[in-house]
């Protein structure tokens, strides 16, 4: 179930806060199923799970990639209603600060990420120690952009010093990558990003951007590996082990 093309530390810490993050569901619970590979793993191990007749669930996931993983891990798919509230989504993230502000979209699924997130009571973030830093923007910002906008997007952006990058496809690099959604993915390269929720406006302003990777406001609760431990990270809190928990935060 390793990752080859991450470290072992990674992958152990990936593992171990997609593993503690079981916690977190309840039976009966409406879920919403993250992207990349640390959601891989907590797909993994919820599918033990609900397998085992420990928990029932039901899941909503954001991207194909994932709905395919839930399918063979087992989890029940449903389809969303008009006043469907999730009780919980579970998903990475490619930076998280002390806010809880997050960089999101590495693997492409953005605007499903958002759109899940947005549906949801609660939003678990699960991240190795990689993951978190003083100030976002290390990251390249990913957008996803509707391909009829791209020339005009990517004027505005370089009026905005993003140094945009069209994604390419990882199989095939001479085609753009496409999202599950068949739009372009842009990546945006800030050399600083000093007021993530100024950008965010500035961004959601630009005709033809879906989505951007900034997720602010929007999750509740991280759980963050640094080596054999768990942190649990709330917005503007100092992180705690998670063994200080009885109840779930
Ligand atoms: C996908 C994402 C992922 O959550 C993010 O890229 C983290 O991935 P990983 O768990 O593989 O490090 O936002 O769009």
């Amino acid at each position: 179930m390793q990752n080859p093309v991450l470290s072992q530390q990674q992958n152990q810490e990936k593992q171990l806060v997609a593993a503690a993050a079981l916690r977190w569901v309840q039976d009966g619970m409406q879920v919403g199923l993250g992207s990349g590979s640390t959601a891989a793993y907590f797909i993994f191990f919820l599918g033990e799970a609900v397998r085992a007749g420990k928990l029932r669930v039901e899941a909503v996931a954001t991207s194909l990639v994932s709905e395919n993983l839930a399918r063979q891990a087992g989890i029940p798919l449903f389809e969303p209603r008009k006043g469907t509230r999730l009780d919980l989504t579970v998903d990475g993230a490619d930076e998280l600060d002390a806010e809880l502000r997050l960089i999101k979209g590495g693997g492409g699924a953005l605007l499903r990420e958002k759109i899940l997130a947005t549906a949801s009571r609660r939003v678990l973030i699960l991240a190795d120690s990689s993951k978190v830093v003083p100030q976002l923007g290390r990251f390249p910002l990913p957008l996803e952009v509707v391909p009829f906008a791209l020339p005009w997007v990517l004027d505005t952006l370089e009026k905005l010093q993003a140094n945009p990058i069209l994604r390419s496809d990882r199989q095939n690099t001479n085609e753009a990558a496409r999202t599950d959604q068949e739009n372009l993915l842009v990546d945006c390269h800030f050399v600083q990003l000093p007021d993530p929720a100024q950008l965010a406006r500035q961004l959601e302003a630009i005709p033809g951007v879906v989505a951007h990777g900034l997720f602010l406001g929007l999750a509740h609760t991280a759980l963050v590996a640094q080596g054999e431990q768990v942190l649990v990270y709330k917005p503007g809190e100092a992180p705690r082990s998670i063994a200080e928990f009885i109840e779930l935060p």
